[in-house]
């Protein structure tokens, strides 16, 4: 097989990368490991920025995300006995869409397979060849067993965190920058209105909790957790019991419902740069994490690809490397803004281990910083301009 953009994954990433180049009358060639109904069904993020909804909608796949995503223009912070909000517009006048990573994946894989996009699913054994040089090839087993070649002018490895692509890189190029964190956020999906118009992230001495949703019926949640913790030590109404306690106020209830999903996922910050070796581009997870607090890492991608998308349209239409050299430092500048914003909100709003000798005074750093932070207009607007992604353009 051959192709103009080899490109390894088919989330987020992998896929809007595969729609803004065809836009361009660029071909690409997926490779995949999971199936189609796994990438579907994998419940993740739901935020999304403003400006990464002017990029979706400019990629053609704004529809379902206009007529069903919820627009929310402010957000509430909590500690026990205060809730106050944050105006996003007010602050900065932009606002953030609420509409879950799982329909952004559906919307794209739906768009380009109707358009003919080669997707190569359940493949195994991926790896990049070549990438150092003129002629790289993604190699592969695909589904039937039988061995494949890609060869490509360029490769975009978004196979996120766990992927071959990075790996490529020799160390000796890579440099890497990481935080592991001491707690892991518990998600459940639940069949339940939500019990609030706008987001919640509530700080209490028991941990961090957060309320957020899908639509009018589906509701998201999630709660401070130990990073060696088991699913299987959580009942649902221990994690109900555990939502509403961390997130109670005077006069409001937190209504509950059957879970659809549960899991726990670990929190890390992770940045590997340079995001460009030879003819291999790193885009979304498989060139950075960040922790969840805050909702950066689909953003991130997506503004990743936007750019790897117009880099490699002008050096393959016009012959023009300037965007391509310049890929991994104009996308890095917004990678350390929100791997900064998504640390600085984890900071704040997740409760220390108790066996930290400093644990008592950091608890009332974060007191501090949110009675500061929704007080002042000029610290308030900082977290605005970031949580919405006003801060940097797209
Ligand atoms: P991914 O979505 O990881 O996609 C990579 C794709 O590559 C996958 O389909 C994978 O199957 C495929 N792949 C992997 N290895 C190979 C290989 N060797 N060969 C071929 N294909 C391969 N962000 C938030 O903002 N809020 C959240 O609440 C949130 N929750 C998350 C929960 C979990 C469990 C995880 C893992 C991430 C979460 N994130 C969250 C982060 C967000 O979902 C990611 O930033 C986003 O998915 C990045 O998109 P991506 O396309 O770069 O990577
Ligand atoms: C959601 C996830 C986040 O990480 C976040 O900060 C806000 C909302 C969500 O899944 O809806």
């Amino acid at each position: 097989m051959r192709t103009q953009v080899g490109i390894v994954g088919s989330g987020p990433s992998g896929l809007l990368l595969a729609q803004i180049l065809a836009q361009q009358g660029i071909e690409s060639i997926i490779v995949e490991n999971r199936s189609r109904e796994y990438v579907e069904a994998r419940v993740r993020a739901g935020v999304i920025e403003h400006g990464a909804v002017d990029v979706l909608t400019r990629a053609g796949v704004g529809d379902r995300l206009h007529r069903e995503g919820l627009r929310h223009d402010g957000v509430h912070l909590q500690w026990p006995g205060e809730r106050r909000r944050i105006d996003f517009v007010d602050a900065c006048g932009q606002s953030v869409w609420v509409y879950g990573q799982t329909e952004i994946t559906k919307d794209l894989i739906n768009i380009r397979v109707s358009d003919g996009q080669q997707i190569h699913w359940e493949a195994s054994d991926t790896a990049i060849v070549g990438a150092d040089t003129d002629h790289p090839q993604i190699t592969f087993v695909d589904v039937d067993g039988k061995p494949q070649t890609v060869e490509c002018d360029y490769v975009a490895g978004c196979d996120g965190f766990h992927g071959a692509s990075r790996p490529t890189i020799p160390e000796s190029v890579r440099s890497v920058a990481q935080r592991v964190y001491p707690f892991a956020w518990l998600g459940i999906l639940a069949e339940v209105a939500p019990s609030t118009d706008e987001l919640i992230y509530a700080w209490h001495p028991d941990g961090f909790a957060m309320h957020s949703m899908r639509s009018d019926k589906v509701s998201r949640l999630y709660l401070q957790v130990a990073p060696d913790d088991d699913i299987a030590n959580w009942s649902d109404d221990r994690i109900w019991d555990g939502l509403s306690t961390r997130m109670a106020l005077d006069g409001w209830t937190l209504q509950s419902g059957p879970t659809l999903e549960k899991s726990i996922t670990p929190m890390r910050s992770f940045v590997s740069s340079p995001m460009r070796w030879g003819r291999l581009f790193l885009a979304g997870d498989a060139s950075h994490i960040v922790p969840p607090t805050g909702a950066k890492g689909l953003n991130l991608a997506i503004a990743d690809v936007t750019k790897l998308g117009a880099a490699l349209a002008m050096a393959i239409q016009q012959g023009k490397v300037d965007l391509i050299d310049s890929y991994s430092d104009d996308a890095l500048r917004r990678v350390w803004q929100s791997t900064h914003f998504s640390w600085w909100m984890t900071s704040m709003l997740h409760t220390p281990p108790s066996a930290d000798p400093d644990a008592a005074f950091l608890r009332q750093m974060q007191i501090t910083q949110l009675d500061y932070v929704t007080s002042s207009t000029a610290a308030a607007a900082g977290l605005a301009e970031n949580y919405t992604g006003a801060v940097l353009p797209y």
